[in-house]
């Protein structure tokens, strides 16, 4: 037992011997909205985790809340421990996932006391943040804020299509082998390049996606991999779900020196028909649209395919309980980011506040040479304005709550913060260069490891 919460909840880790009422459990807590059914992907997924089949998570690694009168689960936690890269820096991540309670238990803090545990986990294996895929709102209430692009791409219409192109000469698609993995991992590699924050996979990782997972399991995804002339050329990733008739897309990649154009001709007629297979014995009966959501706002598929419907975008919750050990970990990409940028070479500091706590930043001849916890002093004299200041006592720029996650993820710009957080202050022009050429919006492509 980790804590007696009183009134006879014990929470607890968990062992292999609870995996079938665990997966249970949650198929029946994280039913979709309002849905009549269990979920059994979600109870899949559940028991491939607690058959330790997922390379870095245990069954241990699972927090319980049981009432020890019935022995029943009131409430659980999953703490998937991944590594992520932030601009090409490996970075420790623990994803807390597959999060529920049974209703006649809600509003206790039971969730609450398993983040306490879990954040403790997660602290002791050195990860730098904690991300989820979560409902809105709730997971703000645990120190998180909702800071890396999730979504946002475009959607096709089987009805806009007409008849589905015949692919290109010399173009085949077939299923995704383990003999594969390696040239996945290398092509996954590029498509990681350009988001700012990735998941990589290396071969291994790679055969897990392609066979660890249990069919069912709702992290499971199909890869197909598209061939020209015999020769690998890229693959494509969808869900195994076709959520209102619509196949989700989750990856689509494409070799250096490949037509991405011809690509996508040879990809749309394969992809229609594993929809058509998921959505059979479904409402819609067929598949009626291709979702690329997954994709993000910017995709190189964009820029070869003019997409007229698109979905609004979600975020991914971050939390950073250490900034300035963050940004420390991250100092190879924040010195990437300031050589390549009109600041190139500054010497100087940079001091942040976030109201209750702070950063401060130096640099000298474009290196970083300290990033310490900084907070403001409340000594200093008169109303704060936001106006420039000689006393080095003020910040040179003020981020209120958790906003700054926003920036430092890329999912907002600047100018786009302070618009809609007044108490976003950037006090200098200097400050404001500095700022932008650090932390610029960009694109973040995050496929979690779970
Ligand atoms: C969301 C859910 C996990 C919350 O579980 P819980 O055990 O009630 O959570 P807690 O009591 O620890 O919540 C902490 C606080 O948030 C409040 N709260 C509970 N559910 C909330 C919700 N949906 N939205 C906002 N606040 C909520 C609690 O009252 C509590 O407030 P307090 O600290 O002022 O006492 C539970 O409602 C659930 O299982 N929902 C269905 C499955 C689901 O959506 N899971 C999450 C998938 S990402």
């Amino acid at each position: 037992m980790i804590r007696d919460l009183g009134d006879g909840l014990v929470l607890r880790a968990a062992t292999a011997a609870d995996g079938d009422t665990l997966a249970a459990f949650v198929g029946d807590v994280l039913r979709v909205q309002d849905g009549d059914e269990p979920n059994r992907h979600l109870a899949a997924w559940t028991r491939d985790l607690q058959q330790a089949r997922h390379p870095s998570f245990r069954p241990g690694d699972t927090t319980l809340v049981t009432d020890t009168r019935t022995g029943a689960i009131a409430s659980c936690l999953h703490l998937i421990s991944q590594t992520w890269t932030y601009g090409g820096v490996p970075i420790g991540v623990g994803q807390p996932e597959l999060i529920g309670t049974r209703p006649a238990y809600r509003g206790r803090g039971l969730v609450r006391a398993q983040f306490d545990v879990v954040h403790g986990w997660s602290a002791e294996r050195g990860h730098r943040m904690q991300a989820i895929a979560g409902i809105p709102w709730f997971y703000r209430q645990f120190g998180y804020e909702l800071a890396i692009e999730r979504g946002g791409g475009p959607r096709v219409r089987r009805d806009a299509l007409g008849p589905l192109p015949l692919p290109p000469p010399g173009w085949r698609v077939r299923p995704a082998t383990v003999e594969d993995a390696p040239l996945l991992a290398e092509q996954s590699a590029t498509a990681d390049a350009r988001g700012l924050v990735s998941v990589p996979r290396d071969a291994a990782l790679w055969r897990y996606e392609l066979a660890g997972h249990s069919a069912d399991s709702a992290p499971r995804r199909e890869v197909r991999i598209l061939e020209r002339d015999g020769e690998p050329a890229g693959y494509v990733a969808s869900g195994i779900e076709a959520f209102g008739g619509a196949l989700v897309v989750t990856a689509f990649e494409v070799r250096p020196g490949v037509s991405w154009r011809e690509a996508w001709t040879a990809a749309l007629a394969p992809l229609f028909e594993a929809g058509d297979a998921l959505a059979a014995g479904t409402p819609a009966g067929r598949c009626i649209a291709l979702s690329f959501w997954l994709l993000g706002r910017d995709h190189p598929l964009y820029r070869v395919v003019h997409f007229q419907e698109r979905d609004d975008g979600y975020a991914l919750y971050a939390r950073v309980s250490d900034v300035p050990a963050f940004l420390r970990a991250v100092t190879p990409a924040l010195e990437r980011r300031l050589a390549v940028s009109a600041c190139a070479g500054h010497t100087g500091s940079l001091t942040l506040g976030f109201y209750r706590a702070g950063v401060r930043l130096a640099f000298e001849r474009g290196k970083v040479t300290a990033i310490e916890p900084w907070t403001v002093d409340v000594d200093v004299r008169g109303i704060e304005f936001g106006r420039p200041s000689s006393d080095p006592r003020r910040p040179l720029a003020m981020f209120p709550d958790l906003t700054f996650l926003q920036l430092l993820y890329g999912f907002r710009a600047l100018a786009e913060i302070e618009a809609a957080f007044p108490d976003c202050i950037v006090r200098t022009g200097e400050a404001r260069a500095l700022l932008e050429a650090l932390f610029p919006k960009a694109p973040s492509s995050v496929w979690p490891m779970v």
